[in-house]
């Protein structure tokens, strides 16, 4: 069996691989399976990425959301690092400048204007590979689970955002042994179109 560090690796391997025109492809089918789905539809906030390391470039939908009323979001690493992502509005336009990963991020925006992923509609999740059960593995560093952390916590209650993970279909593996601080997706999004896995 493979670690989870040696499938990153070979999930990353194969996607950089994918030709920049292949990606462009598989990045508008993407978009255009999301621009249907009625939970993007109806989602007010929604927190957007910027591609990075080859992953599924969703920006082609970022002006589409804006023209239909969205507020778009893209994630920042706060000040005090807590390993939390915070999300700051974004426009097309707005100056990025490169963070310590070499990830590009608007600049920072005043602190009353960064928002904790539990106050997004919609979330789009970057991701290195997925499953049927909807387990995740991330680049490694957990941004993303302590993001969601309260969607363990209040499961029952609290179920925003909706989580999306996005990613082309031969990030697909078999079988993600979950840990225990692993938060599941709600859905995927590959080129083949959109799997729900939760009833939020
Ligand atoms: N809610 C959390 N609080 C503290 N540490 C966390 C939390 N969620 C994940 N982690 C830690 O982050 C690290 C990376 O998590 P992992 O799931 O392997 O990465 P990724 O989700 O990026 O693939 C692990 O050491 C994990 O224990
Ligand atoms: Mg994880």
């Amino acid at each position: 069996m493979k670690t989870r560090q040696e499938l990153r690796q070979q999930l990353r391997q194969q996607r950089r691989a994918l030709s920049a025109t292949r990606r462009a492809q598989l990045s508008h089918a993407i978009c255009r399976h999301l621009a249907h789905d009625r939970r993007y539809q109806h989602a007010r906030h929604v927190a957007f990425y910027l591609a990075n390391d080859a992953e599924v470039d969703v920006s082609y939908l970022i002006q589409h959301a804006r023209e239909h009323g969205k507020q778009v979001y893209l994630p920042v690493l706060g000040l005090r690092h807590s390993g939390k992502l915070w999300f700051v509005p974004y426009k097309p336009g707005d100056p990025l400048y490169w963070n310590r990963f070499g990830i590009a991020e608007p600049v920072h925006a005043p602190r009353d204007r960064h928002r904790p992923l539990r106050r997004m509609d919609l979330v789009l999740v970057p991701l290195v590979g997925f499953d049927q059960q909807g387990q995740r593995l991330g680049m490694g560093a957990g941004y993303y689970d302590k993001s969601l952390a309260h969607r363990r916590r209040d499961i029952s209650h609290w179920r925003r955002p909706y989580s999306m993970g996005i990613a082309y279909a031969l990030q697909e593996l078999p079988h993600i042994e979950p840990h225990s601080l692993d938060v599941a997706l709600d859905g995927v999004t590959t080129e083949y179109g959109i799997q729900y896995f939760s009833e939020a």
